[in-house]
């Protein structure tokens, strides 16, 4: 593709948009993973191991992809995972994207460490949406954060389990994203320069771009090194299942614990009350050398898919991915970097005409395999022999 083309239609189309547009430190933290990206690009590449079957001549005149996630009714099998920082991609980016998903029909997940507080995404909305969270040291203020999603009309709550501790991105260290001293602020200018529109619409008139759930706990908000300084001495990583109950015993509203990639985890994921679990290795951000999350998703979905709602999210890049997802046991997915390249390139119009290709593709998938619901989406539609079981 090149910048000339007039739609873009597939999400490699809104990546290349979102290099084109962001400085190179921002587009490579969103497209990074940890250390050689080798669980990355497996996330993405064994959704080619798993083959759907065509089938014919099935009546398929009412195709629909509407189901329900976590008790509310939504047009999509999908949500929009958390993603931190998403406010420095495009301006006040999680209002865009909250709004996006809302006229989409689906969820979005506001991250802990997102810019947008989350008072003001709740302005944006008439909706409920989704508040993800990392445990931080301080109990007292993990129950403030709470209070104030709650508050704010979060009904589910998204906790985040497989960042005890922040992965080795390779490509923030290398472009002075976190950390570089002198040399890597001089090397983020240089990468500025090249960016006017960014600059102009994201960098200045998108301020502020202080972490708005966190504003009392990062020390200097403006300063985005001040992040990783911030993981490391406030994310707890001694939190245990014991936590798991203590959060069930502090929130209302449903749990979903995301960054599970074992069977064993994922059972005491419903032992400790969880509502769902969410497949996924953090996109390949925490460690390198795993499985993909697709490979890990039918065991999980057959140990524990008939008691709770089991999600996937890594490498969802079509509708078709979504569809292979749904059959292999996932009640849904979540989609990260997607959205926010969609978000980088075109702002809330983009996400918003993102997710209409998601929905495009995933129906014409349906009607393809000769099924009307997506909960006829099942292990029958994948060509066995293949893929990893
Ligand atoms: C993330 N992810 C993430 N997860 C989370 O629970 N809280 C967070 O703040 C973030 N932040 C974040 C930032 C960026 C830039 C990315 C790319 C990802 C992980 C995210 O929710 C999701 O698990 C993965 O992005 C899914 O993989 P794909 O769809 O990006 O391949
Ligand atoms: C990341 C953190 C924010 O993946 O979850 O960058």
């Amino acid at each position: 593709m090149s910048v000339y083309d007039v739609v873009p239609v597939s999400v490699s189309d809104y990546r290349r948009r979102a290099r084109w547009r962001l400085p190179r430190f921002l587009f490579d933290y969103i497209d990074g993973g940890a250390n050689d990206e080798t669980t990355m690009a497996r996330n993405i590449s064994d959704f080619a191991c798993y083959q759907l079957r065509q089938r014919v001549l099935r009546d398929v005149s009412q195709v629909d992809t509407a189901t329900t996630l976590l008790g509310h009714a939504a047009a999509l099998p999908i949500a929009l995972a958390p993603v931190g920082m998403a406010g420095m991609m495009a301006r006040r980016g999680e209002v865009q994207a909250a709004r996006a998903a809302q006229r989409a029909g689906i969820p979005f997940s506001a991250s802990t460490v997102g810019i947008c507080p989350v008072e003001e995404i709740q302005a944006a909305l008439r909706a409920p949406f989704w508040f993800q969270l990392y445990m931080l040291r301080d109990r007292d203020f993990v129950l403030q954060m709470l209070a104030r999603a709650e508050t704010a009309g979060c009904d589910t709550l998204v906790f985040t389990v497989d960042l005890p501790v922040a992965g080795m991105r390779l490509r923030d260290f290398r472009n002075g994203m976190l950390g570089g001293g002198i040399k890597g602020k001089l090397s983020q200018v240089a990468q500025l320069l090249t960016s006017p529109g960014w600059v102009w619409d994201v960098g200045i008139k998108g301020k502020p771009h202080s972490f708005g759930n966190l504003s009392d706990k990062v020390a200097d908000p403006e300063d985005l090194q001040s992040y990783k300084a911030f993981v490391d001495s406030q994310f707890d990583p001694a939190v245990t299942w014991q936590d798991i109950r203590w959060l069930r015993d502090h929130w209302q509203g449903k749990l979903l614990l995301k960054g599970l990639m074992e069977v064993d985890d994922a059972r005491a994921s419903v032992d400790s009350g969880a509502d769902g679990v969410v497949v996924s290795n953090h996109g390949g951000r925490q460690l390198d050398g795993i499985a993909s999350s697709i490979s890990k998703l039918p065991a999980i979905a057959e140990a524990v898919g008939e008691q709770i709602e089991v999600y996937l999210d890594g490498g969802v890049r079509s509708g078709i991915d979504v569809v292979k997802a749904l059959a292999l046991g996932a009640h849904g997915v979540m989609l990260g970097r997607p959205w926010v390249w969609a978000m980088a390139a075109r702002g809330e119009q983009g996400v918003f005409d993102m997710l209409d290709v998601f929905r495009r593709e995933i129906a014409t998938a349906m009607a393809l395999v000769g099924v009307n619901r997506v909960d006829q989406l099942n292990a029958e539609l994948i060509e066995s022999g293949r893929g990893f079981n």
